[in-house]
């Protein structure tokens, strides 16, 4: 297993994995809102911060995705996918607004965010360390300054990781986590 840049026949691969690690998903338009929400913005926007860990095959089994500029992100989130989102899932469009109202305030001393997500099997390996390892010298070589992320209250998976990489908490709300780390 290797760790690369995200090139463009990545993109289903991402969507899959996006889908998996989820919670249970018990629709098409439950898929369609994740994808919206968590993946199809960087693919499509800000790729050149994406790293997937790859299979001999080459295909991605795991993937992290970043915004390196939280202003051009809610802007285009407002623009293009929140309408599709509000069509397929009015909650959820109303807590992503909520977020991105919330997360505004952060945005200063944190100026960019990622996700992280790597399939069951090929969990527990060093995977996501490699994955953030890369991730955090591409961010540090552009000069971006700290990065965060929001992560569900209950995941105790994930929260154990952050804090094993050396990310802290900054922020709680209800049922998530913000946690942050500092790059220069
Ligand atoms: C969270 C995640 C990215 C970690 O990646 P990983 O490749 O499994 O992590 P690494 O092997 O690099 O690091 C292992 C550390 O992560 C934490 N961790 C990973 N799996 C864990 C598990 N099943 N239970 C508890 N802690 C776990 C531990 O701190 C572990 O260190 P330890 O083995 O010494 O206890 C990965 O498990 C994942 O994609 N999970 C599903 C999606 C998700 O929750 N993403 C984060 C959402 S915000």
């Amino acid at each position: 297993m290797e760790i690369r840049k995200y090139q463009e026949k990545d993109k289903k691969n991402l969507q899959y994995i996006c889908i998996a690690t989820a919670k249970p998903v018990k629709n098409e338009k439950e898929k369609e809102v994740l994808t919206a929400l968590y993946n199809d913005y960087f693919t499509e926007c800000e790729s050149d911060n994406i790293f997937v860990a790859v299979n001999e095959d080459d295909d991605a089994i795991g993937y992290i995705i970043c915004s390196s500029d939280y202003k051009k992100f809610r802007s285009t989130m407002r623009k293009r996918y929140l309408p599709k989102v509000r069509k397929l899932n009015k909650w959820k469009w109303f807590l992503t607004h909520l977020e991105l109202i919330l997360d505004s305030r952060l945005t200063k001393k944190y100026p960019s965010f990622l996700h992280i997500n790597i399939l069951d099997g090929y969990q527990r390996k060093g995977l996501g360390h490699k994955l953030m390892d890369a991730l955090i010298g591409h961010l540090r070589e552009k000069g971006v300054s700290a990065v965060m992320l929001g992560v569900g209250a209950d995941n105790q998976k994930g929260i154990n990781f952050y804090k094993k990489y050396g990310f802290h908490e900054i922020m709680k709300l209800p049922g998530v986590i913000k946690m942050g780390y500092n790059i220069q």
